[in-house]
């Protein structure tokens, strides 16, 4: 079987797993096949980075990573990558901050990772490059002679030519994408906006889901990502026992749990999610003293003024609606910007009610899978899912809403405080059937399966 490179801007180190792993590598962990090499940024900014990459082996996965620079960070990571592609492809305009020279450093980075990666690749590996960050990476391989079937998976959004079109780059990082075998997206939906695009930015000709471009055939693919959900299950249950989830569940005091994990992103979300919680106590005051909402919003990417705008607003709503709604011995929201570990979360999902994923746009959510896993079959929770994740194209028995509106997310949310046991079990039973089959493993087993069917690059097309 030939080798497996896998390629992310972030790897997780076995010196580093934990809490601040994404879901992109946390999934991926949970499929690796032994003797793969996983290869991408140390996380370490220094003056001078190595040409070739620092090797790691721990359980048979070599880890191969890079440094980079101050200046390649700023422009490669917090510029380009987060300041133009993120926003822009949760189809956020009016965040996208776009700097031809952030743009430069990206394809620079870009350039220098397939260098370093080139020196360690052999001749039959797969390589299958992961997210945004690294879209031109194919381009740059075929550049310096690299033949081998090159895929890329991307986990966020894609959105339709009306709005990419707005990316002054927008056609060349088209043409980097050109340069994959395959390229995967979690649902139809960002598929066929990959597709229009190229139809119409590219000029090519599309036969169902393939083009050629440059001499070579493109496949666009939907593979949904998943969990490794069985071994989840057994963490929830162990979790669930554990000491942590039974001090939540002591300083409950019986009363309900509504939970929400996210990242500390404006894609979650969040202040419309924690309004929402407000209305409900405002508008069902039943509910007062009975349910207690617990966020989870791991800070993240500091560097950029949007998240810190957005860390202070939640600082203000959260303050709002406890100042307003606490009582002496009840708070209503217990708000915590640190990550948690999965284990831990995985039993706290366990004990809650309600879980709410409520993001604007989200490539899948992956968070939705797991409460959905964690939960006692005999007595299930509900989940509150935003129509914008991709998981909504999968998790149709979710309560599902339009995340824009609070009113709604509190509609929902009452509804499920209230949902009988029947219901609850009926709808938790189609979803659990889904997460058991639609697993990070299938995800992987899909997508090497489409790159292993084709064929290496005969001759360099790409420029
Ligand atoms: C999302 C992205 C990942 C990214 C993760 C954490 O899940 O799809 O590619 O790694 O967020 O974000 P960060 O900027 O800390 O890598």
């Amino acid at each position: 079987m030939a080798r497996l490179v896998i390629v992310s801007n972030r790897v997780p180190l076995p010196t580093e797993r934990g809490p601040r792993a994404g879901g992109l590598a946390v999934a991926l962990a949970d499929a690796l096949r032994p003797g793969t090499l996983w290869f991408g940024w140390s996380g370490k900014r220094v003056e001078t980075p190595a040409e070739t990459p620092e090797l790691v082996q721990a359980d048979g996965v070599t880890y191969a990573t890079v440094d980079m620079t101050e200046a390649e960070y700023r422009a490669f990571y917090v510029g380009f990558a987060n300041g133009a592609l993120w926003p822009l492809l949760h189809f956020r305009l009016g965040l996208m901050t776009y700097r031809r020279e952030d743009y430069v450093g990206y394809c620079a980075v870009n350039r220098r990772f397939a260098a370093a990666l080139a020196t360690v690749l052999q001749p039959d590996d797969l390589i299958w490059v992961h997210d945004y960050h690294l879209i031109p990476l194919a381009q740059e391989l075929r550049r310096l002679s690299v033949r081998n079937r090159i895929g890329f998976f991307l986990h966020i959004p894609f959105v339709p030519p009306v709005m990419l079109e707005v990316l002054p780059c927008a056609p060349e990082l088209l043409e980097g994408m050109a340069a994959y075998d395959v390229v995967g997206f979690h649902t139809d939906g960002y598929r066929r906006a990959f597709l229009q695009c190229a139809q119409q930015m590219l000029g090519v000709e599309l036969d169902r889901d393939s083009f050629v471009h440059n001499g070579s055939t493109v496949h666009a693919i939907v593979d949904p990502i998943g969990i490794d959900t069985e071994a989840f299950v057994k963490d929830a249950v162990r979790a669930a026992r554990g000491a942590e989830a039974r001090r939540l569940r002591d300083s409950l005091e019986g009363r309900a749990l509504a939970v929400g994990v996210d990242r500390l992103d404006y894609s979650k979300g969040l202040p419309n999610r924690l309004i929402a919680f407000g209305r409900l106590l405002a508008e069902y005051p039943e509910h007062r003293r009975k349910v207690s909402f617990l966020q989870v919003a791991a800070r993240s990417r500091e560097d950029n003024t949007d998240y810190l705008q957005l860390r202070r607003e939640l600082d203000r709503i959260v303050g709002d609606t406890n100042g307003r709604y606490s009582e002496f011995d009840w708070t209503p929201v217990r708000y915590i910007t640190r990550a948690l570990s999965r284990r831990t979360l995985a039993g706290f999902y366990r004990i809650a009610r309600v879980g709410v994923v409520t993001p604007l746009r989200d490539g899948m959510n992956l968070v939705a899978k797991e409460y959905v896993a964690a939960q006692n079959p005999a007595d299930p929770g509900v989940l509150v899912l935003s129509r914008f994740a991709g998981a909504a194209d999968e998790l149709t028995e979710a309560l599902i809403v339009n995340p824009f509106d609070p009113d709604e997310i509190a509609e929902a949310i009452h509804r499920a405080l209230l949902m009988e046991l029947d219901e609850r079990r009926a709808r938790h039973q189609a979803l659990q059937d889904k997460v058991h089959q639609s697993t990070a493993r299938r995800f992987c087993e899909v997508f090497l399966q489409h790159l292993a069917a084709c064929k290496t690059q005969p001759m360099l097309e790409c420029a």
